[in-house]
């Protein structure tokens, strides 16, 4: 079979590298570091493009700041998926034109999913004068080049054609945590559901190559990165566009084949996509978290065709009837979309009832938001507003009550933990999570974030769990 996706030839990669390195020599020859400020919105994927942004960064020279007033370059990676994010955004990218002024010098870069929206690449150009570049994410393995551009000639750098995507390899990784570390397996999505602007943006799914997946987890192994999750919008149908096919169970195996002592997750899967066999695969493998995210967005079967998800409610309910039957404490986890075009207050009560017999262990959820471009923007939305607030409120109040019972059925039990940080509370400095990600707060010493450790949970709210080290 031929492979569709297109792979950045590593000599492009190379020339990115050696741009980077000419970068870097200049800065040094002026004496002190450069300082970059990377701010992200968005999901996983785009926090891992960010690391990749921050790894061409550092081997340009710079070093990081918190502080926009001290960067030589602003990098802002934007998240399209709703508009409340896109206003956000735009809000501050307009604040900068004041560190602009002061600090005329400065690069502002936009990059990110909004950045793939003709009209808002058109709205930067015209109304947004302060900002030096804007590239989408099919041309982040470009970067260096674009700054190259800024710093050695004046003018602006729009990058943003539309295009199908490609996969780069060997980019420079500057990761924000030393515990946990996202691995993409994948790019893009092929499923178009109604509402979503993620395939426009992002492009066609494409599978990274098995062996660089698995070379890029046995260095995070041995480096002792403790948590690593697999990224991808569907990573359920990873690997069609191999030129040999590899399912993702089978990649899933492989990862857990790695020796070290750390968790392996994934996200996000599709209810479609997920099989019996990845089922049967999680069961199997002892580093795979027992944990899933599995989006349902709706409960009523005529919603769901409207959303093009391709799985109707009882499809859904016996995939997890079916997961509960290999993995009875499965930790389940879902995202619910209320206010789709034309969903009644009868068709949402469908939601809840999911709900109430899935029994979820949280909950992510959204007010369905218009995206320019796709089909469900342009779908008659008659339900006033105050009424989806008040079907979203009646979400939010059931799945409180769930997590809240789930959380104190805890409470007695001794759980091994991950210690992967500091809470910022007082009573309880350590942030740590189960093996199912629950979130758990305890009193210990900062020398044990990084470790496995058993811990009694004593406590439990709606959002957290409160535990002692034993
Ligand atoms: N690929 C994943 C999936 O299929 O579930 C996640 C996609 S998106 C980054 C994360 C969530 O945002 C979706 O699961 C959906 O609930 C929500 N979402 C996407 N588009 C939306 C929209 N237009 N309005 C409200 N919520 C939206
Ligand atoms: Fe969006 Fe659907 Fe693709 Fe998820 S599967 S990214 S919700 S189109
Ligand atoms: Fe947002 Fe793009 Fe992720 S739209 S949710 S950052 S894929």
């Amino acid at each position: 079979m031929q492979r569709t996706t297109t792979v950045v030839p590593q000599a492009d990669i190379d020339r990115q590298l050696a741009i980077c390195d000419q970068i870097a020599q200049l800065s040094a020859q002026r004496g002190a570091q450069p300082l970059a400020f990377v701010d992200t919105y968005g999901c996983q994927q785009n926090e891992a493009d960010s690391e990749r942004i921050r790894g061409y960064l550092r081997r340009m020279g710079y070093g990081f700041t918190g502080d926009e007033e001290q960067a030589q370059i602003i990098v802002i990676n934007t998240c399209a998926v709703r508009e409340h994010a896109e206003l956000r955004v735009l809000g501050n990218v307009g604040a900068l034109v004041h560190v602009k002024r002061r600090h005329p010098d400065t690069l502002i870069c936009l990059c990110g999913c909004m950045m793939q929206e003709p009209h808002i690449a058109d709205k930067i150009c015209k109304s947004y004068r302060h900002v030096d570049l804007v590239f989408g994410p099919h041309a982040l393995w470009q970067f260096p080049e674009f700054v190259q551009t800024l710093l050695t000639r004046r003018g602006r750098v729009f990058r943003t054609a539309d295009e199908p995507g490609s996969i780069a390899e060997g980019i420079p990784v500057v990761r924000q945590d030393s515990v946990k570390a996202w691995v993409s397996i994948m790019y893009g999505c092929n499923n178009f559901c109604s509402y979503c602007i993620v395939p426009y943006v992002r492009g066609r799914e494409r599978s990274r190559a098995p062996e660089d997946i698995l070379e890029e987890v046995r260095q995070l192994a041995a480096e002792g990165y403790r948590d690593i999750t697999l990224l991808g919008q569907n990573v359920n149908s990873y690997g069609k566009d191999l030129d040999e096919p590899m399912d993702f169970s089978d990649l899933l195996r492989a990862v857990n084949d790695i020796p070290g002592d750390f968790l392996i997750r994934f996200m996000t899967s599709h209810p479609k996509d997920a099989t019996h066999k990845l089922f049967e695969t999680m069961a199997r493998c002892e580093k795979v978290a027992p944990v899933l995210h599995l989006p349902f967005q709706a409960g009523n079967d005529r919603i769901l065709k409207e959303m093009n998800r391709r799985h109707t409610r009882a499809q859904y309910l016996e995939k997890i009837r079916d997961l509960r039957s290999l993995i009875p404490d499965i930790v389940l986890t879902s995202d619910v979309i209320v206010g789709f075009p034309g969903e009644t207050t009868w068709e949402f009560e469908d939601t809840l009832k999911v709900l109430e017999e899935v029994q979820f262990d949280a909950l992510f959820t959204f007010l369905f938001s218009p995206r320019e471009g796709t089909p469900a923007a342009k779908l008659p939305d008659p339900m006033p507003r105050e009424e989806k607030l008040r079907n979203f409120n009646r979400l939010v109040e059931l799945q409180n009550e769930i997590s809240a019972r789930k959380h104190a059925a805890y409470i007695g039990k001794t759980v091994r933990c991950l210690i992967d940080g500091r809470s910022g509370e007082e009573a309880y400095p350590l942030s740590a999570r189960t093996p199912g990600n629950r979130l758990v707060r305890l009193a210990g010493d900062e020398g044990l974030i990084g470790a496995f450790a058993d811990v009694k949970i004593t406590g439990a709210n709606t959002w957290s769990l409160f535990g002692e080290l034993i």
